[in-house]
């Protein structure tokens, strides 16, 4: 090997995720990382001739229906993975011997890798099965959902088999897919197109009644068939091709799958769209180079380098990818789940996990995905105008959790983790208010950084406006102490509900209420026609704004004199309970202490003063800052707490000068997935871990801060890191970050 075949190698394994053995109690963890996608939907990595107790699936975008208890979910959209492979020896005189089908769990399996190629979303399945009736098989599959091409989906299996007979392959799509046993799919129709042999399925979500028809073509390539065949079996229309085994002879087989929702088209269009597309595919190698350029140009403005430190850069891009996977880039109709589009967890509903932990990448590197998902917000404008109005407040009160309506669909009562017989009251949805301001605060940096006034004044305004109004209504006023409140709330820490006065909610609060203001007043400026068609339609009176600056002036802030921030009213009154004196632990401190017990003490699930801090930067003096961090940090559940709070931890590490302190968590966030830290990333990817990694590399030891005078870096670099190269867009600007960082010996 040459110096730079080495070297190519070596960079290669930076950009690569791979496993070696199947392990059939780690395969929903390794299902979820091996998810590919295109922004336009996620594929699991589920094998595609099946496997006992595999959870297979694909989410689109947008595809939601009814569900009991979580109202609404994600459908899991019919299978277009089916490919399974047979092979029959001949015998003596050449009589075929009966098919044998390739399975992982019988036979010998040799020489087993699967990698998933982060530079352009291919996941590869190389292996050797030996049958259990004798007969060897070499088999390669490879997959891709093709980002140039969002309604493709592209699968290729090879065999080289060393045995002489027949090999078999069924192709199908399964309408049959199920979330859990939940059948969403009704079947319409199906059939084989003659003039170009592909075969497709119709089906229709029972309630939310969107038609999905996916289309599927199968090509011989290296190979001559020995016959063709459509199975006309319901709900799974199958192509079986059989081709001659020849020893040492490669057999090639390609399925190319397209899907089209009535999302996308008028659902009388959808066959007809499917069947063109997966006619119109070039071949192969052509699909597979207009994917790989589309993934250079999404790589160019998104990954993060890093030198001196392996493992933290292959996280970095593995992190980046799920999140440019999930990253709607063509419909501004659509959110990203909690779990993206990898899992069944939280039924792909939103939360602030986008606005506060992902959203940032995306306005950094790729604001027109921002956009988009900001312009879902602003759609739904209608839904928390309604939420606000149910609750007696006026103006936008967003929903805990949104999906495809707006209106709120966090689930209110859920069976128990460890007993699914008692229920549990999920309180998130009716008091964890603080989406709202998030939700303005994204709004917000959007423009900040990339200096989009025409959408400010078109939408971003009547966001940051309409949440205001919501806020100022909210506030209680309390006449005995002359201040107004917040009570009964969750804060970001949902280790204590019911809480008065967290002060995260209250100064985010107060700062939207004021950045409304502010934003009113540019867009008098900057376009009054539009200033006061808003101030009609929001009713932005003198009296009104009267109201928001009597608020801003008196909103409680809990805090001790010595500049201790207090997480809410009472807290500091509730048990210290010294975390460290609990470890070693397997469990989170509420499954130690109880629903209950967890919010009698201080033990919190994240950082929730520290994330104020880190949002609001810029509003608090550097002493205040070390006070915090250091009071709240051994008192937060890192490790089985909420997975938002390492990034975040991380960063303000950073904030207070202790760059390896910081690495310990931010390798944590980096790792949430790929080593399934909490033990539930078969239920899919932590979006926000992903995008807080992205911010930990970037605000922390980047130190990256953008201001109105412009951006600058602080770096804090951890020891062993050599460099870190990032980029942004700085209103417009292509800015690239090159740090370098001399170790000390
Ligand atoms: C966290 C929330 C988060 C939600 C979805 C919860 O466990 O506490 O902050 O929004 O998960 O990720």
């Amino acid at each position: 090997m040459t110096d730079r075949q080495a070297n190519n190698a070596m960079n290669e394994s930076l950009w690569t995720i791979s496993e070696t053995s199947l392990d059939p109690q780690g395969q929903h963890h390794a299902e979820t990382i091996f998810t590919i996608g295109n922004g336009y939907l996620c594929t699991r990595g589920a094998l595609e001739e099946g496997y006992a107790g595999d959870r297979r699936a694909t989410f689109i975008h947008g595809v939601f229906d009814a569900a009991p208890i979580v109202v609404t979910e994600l459908a899991n959209a019919p299978d277009w993975l089916p490919l399974s492979v047979h092979a029959a020896v001949a015998g003596a005189g050449g009589a075929l011997g009966p098919y044998e089908r390739f399975s992982q769990d019988r036979g010998q399996i040799a020489g087993y890798r699967r990698t998933l190629d982060l530079r352009q979303g291919v996941l590869t399945r190389r292996l050797e099965w030996t049958a259990p009736t004798g007969g060897r098989l070499a088999l390669t599959f490879e997959r891709f959902a093709a980002l140039d091409q969002p309604h493709m989906l592209l699968l290729r299996c090879r065999v080289v088999p060393d045995l002489l007979g027949r090999l078999q392959f069924r192709a199908s799509l399964n309408g049959y897919a199920h979330n859990d046993g939940l059948l969403h799919w009704r079947y319409v129709a199906q059939g084989l197109d003659p003039a170009s042999g592909a075969a497709s399925l119709h089906t229709r979500t029972r309630h939310s009644g969107i038609d999905l028809v996916t289309a599927m073509r199968l090509v011989t390539a290296a190979s001559a068939e020995h016959s063709r065949a459509y199975w006309d079996t319901e709900n799974a229309p199958t192509l079986v091709v059989e081709v001659e085994a020849v020893p040492g002879q490669e057999v090639v087989i390609e399925k190319y799958v397209a899907v089209y929702t009535s999302r996308d088209a008028p659902a009388g269009q959808l066959c007809a769209a499917a069947l063109g597309a997966v006619s119109a595919v070039p071949g192969w190698d052509a699909a597979v180079a207009g994917n790989r350029a589309a993934w250079e140009t999404e790589w160019e403005r998104t990954d993060v380098e890093v030198e001196g430190d392996d493992e933290a850069q292959i996280a970095l891009r593995f992190n980046l990818f799920q999140m440019l996977i999930a990253a709607p880039r063509r419909d501004d109709r659509v959110n990203i789940g909690a779990k993206t589009l990898s899992g069944f967890g939280y039924r792909g509903h939103s939360f602030w996990d986008t606005e506060i932990f992902m959203l940032p990448l995306f306005t950094y590197t790729a604001p027109h995905i921002a956009r988009n998902l900001l312009n879902y917000r602003h759609r739904h404008l209608a839904g928390a105008r309604a939420k606000a109005q149910a609750n007696g407040f006026e103006g936008a009160q967003f929903p805990w959790e949104s999906a495809d309506t707006g209106e709120e669909v966090t689930p209110t009562w859920v069976p128990h983790s460890a007993d699914r017989a008692r229920l549990v009251r999920i309180w998130t949805g009716d008091i964890e208010i603080h989406i709202s301001a998030d939700i303005a605060y994204a709004a917000h940096q959007y423009w900040a950084v990339t200096g989009d006034d025409a959408w400010m004044a078109a939408k971003g305004a009547e966001l940051i406006l309409d949440t205001a109004r919501f806020w100022a209504t909210r506030a209680e006023w309390n006449a005995a102490a002359g201040r107004y409140e917040y009570r009964d709330v969750i804060g970001p820490d949902e280790y204590h509900d019911h809480v008065d006065n967290n002060l995260y909610t209250n100064r985010l609060a107060q700062w939207n209420l004021q950045t409304a203001l502010g934003v009113l007043d540019w867009l008098r400026g900057y376009a009054p026609e539009r200033a006061a068609e808003l101030s009609s339609q929001l009713d932005l009176g003198p009296e009104r704004l009267a109201h928001w600056r009597h608020v801003i002036d008196k909103i409680y802030l809990p805090a001790a004199p010595d500049g201790l921030l207090e997480q809410f009213e009472g807290y500091f009154q509730r048990t210290d309970v010294d975390l460290a004196s609990l470890e070693p632990r397997t469990k989170s401190a509420q499954e130690l202490f109880g629903i209950e017990g967890v919010a009698d003490t201080q033990i919190i699930k994240q950082p929730d003063v520290l994330m104020l801090l880190y949002l609001l930067r810029d509003q608090f003096a550097a002493a205040v800052v070390r006070r915090n961090y250091e009071y709240y940090t051994p008192r937060t559940d890192h490790t089985y707490g909420s997975s938002l709070g390492p990034a975040i931890q991380a960063i303000m590490a950073c904030a207070v000068g202790r760059p390896d302190e910081a690495y310990g968590h931010f390798i944590r966030a980096a790792r949430a997935d790929l080593r399934d830290v909490r033990g539930n990333a078969g239920d899919g990817i932590h979006g926000a871990s992903a995008g807080g990694t992205w911010q930990a590399a970037v605000f922390g030891f980047g130190g990256l801060r953008v201001t109105p005078k412009g951006w600058h870096t602080e770096p804090c670099l951890p020891q062993h890191w050599r460099r870190l190269r990032f980029r942004f867009c700085h209103r417009g600007q292509p800015v690239v970050i090159d740090l370098e960082h001399a170790l000390t010996p």
